[in-house]
């Protein structure tokens, strides 16, 4: 079996390894990684035309914020795909999280592939002291790859030596709710539920009662199953808004409500669901994430209750019942609860 020994001091402040640091020429590029992590990476290897790659806007303008704070001139570009930016950068280095989608670390080390220059360093600065997963798949991609141990991490490296063909890293997936049509989604890693329907969004889609004509936000929207399940009952005169932090989301949102004949509809990629017009939703639905101590929860309710119309309906699916119903009474007043698969659906 693979150790997995980890240090007990975060790799946010931890020194950068001579490993990693010896091998990053400019122009580097900076695969994903928490602000905190990519302050420390390029404060040590220098941040000049470095360009910090993300695929979240909050995420995204924390590490501008962070960034900023150190005088350090790095760009931050968030992009559905890593392989979008040109194939010009010397070096990219990855920080993949530690136990983080197995997928996503495929996906980021074949599109980091197409970003490099010819001979170009791709550097995983590991927090396994043996990492059990990259040798392997740095080998397969790039045909060689090297690793050094370096205290409680690992570090790889390999060099882009010619061409491959892209490889896309995705799934689509069928699903139906209460007997009504049938839909395909496509699912793509870094992205909520990647490869199935949801059992919380299922549960959502089942309770959601959306009228003829309605006009829906689907809120935090993923790859866009529940806006596109309201449209089937919204119907020709209705709308739909997908919105999500996340950019290569709100492209499979485009991709799936396009694909599943959702008349009319928009997409708005947005850090803090800004940009869209108040109090002209008749339905607004959520499945907020529970990382972030339930702060994405509180901005989810916050903005739902701007955007709706006066007697507008909110249908939030959740877990933790007690923490969204105080919130939402706090904010709406009267509450409704649907337990439906496991989930609480709350109406307010
Ligand atoms: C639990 S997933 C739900 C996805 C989809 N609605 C479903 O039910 O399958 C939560 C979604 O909220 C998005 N999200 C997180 N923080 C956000 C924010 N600040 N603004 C907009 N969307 C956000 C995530 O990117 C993710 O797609």
């Amino acid at each position: 079996m693979p150790r997995k020994n980890r240090s007990e001091v975060p790799r946010s402040q931890r020194p950068v390894p001579e490993e990693v640091r010896s091998r990053l020429r400019p122009p580097l590029a900076v695969v994903l990684g928490s602000p905190a992590e990519v302050v420390n990476l390029l404060a040590d290897v220098g941040a000049a035309g470095a360009t910090c790659y993300q695929m979240d806007l909050h995420q995204a303008e924390r590490l501008r914020a962070a960034l900023a704070e150190r005088g350090l001139p790095a760009a931050v570009v968030t992009l559905p795909d890593l392989w979008d930016l040109p194939a010009d950068f010397q070096s990219a280095a990855y920080l993949p999280a530690h136990g983080g989608e197995r997928e996503l670390k495929i996906d980021m080390v074949e599109q980091a592939f197409h970003i490099l220059k010819l001979r170009g360093a791709f550097v995983v600065w590991s927090s396994y002291e043996a990492d059990p997963f990259f040798p392997s798949l740095l080998k397969k991609i790039f045909g060689r790859a090297h690793v050094r141990h370096a205290g409680a991490d690992s570090v790889l490296w390999a060099h882009r030596e010619g061409e491959r063909p892209r490889r896309r890293h995705e799934v689509t997936f069928q699903a139906r709710v209460a007997g009504g049509p049938s839909c395909r989604f496509l699912s793509r890693p870094g992205t909520f539920s990647y490869s199935r329907f949801d059992n919380g969004a299922r549960a959502l889609a089942e309770v959601m009662q959306v009228e003829a004509g309605d006009r829906v936000v689907d809120i935090g929207c993923g790859c866009g199953t529940n806006g596109v399940f309201a449209w089937q009952h919204a119907g020709p005169g209705g709308f739909v808004t997908f919105v999500d932090s996340n950019v290569r989301a709100a492209a499979l949102a485009e991709h799936n409500a396009r694909q599943n004949g959702v008349g009319s509809f928009e997409v708005i990629a947005t850090p803090a669901v800004r940009g869209l017009r108040e109090g002209s939703y008749d339905v607004a639905l959520a499945n907020p994430p529970y990382y972030a101590g339930g702060a994405v929860a509180r901005l989810f309710i916050e903005r739902a209750r701007a955007l709706l119309t006066p007697g507008g309906r909110l249908y939030l699916v959740t877990k933790q019942p007690g923490e969204s119903a105080a919130l939402l009474e706090e904010t709406f007043g009267a509450v409704e609860a649907f337990e439906n698969r496991g989930y609480m659906v709350l109406c307010a």
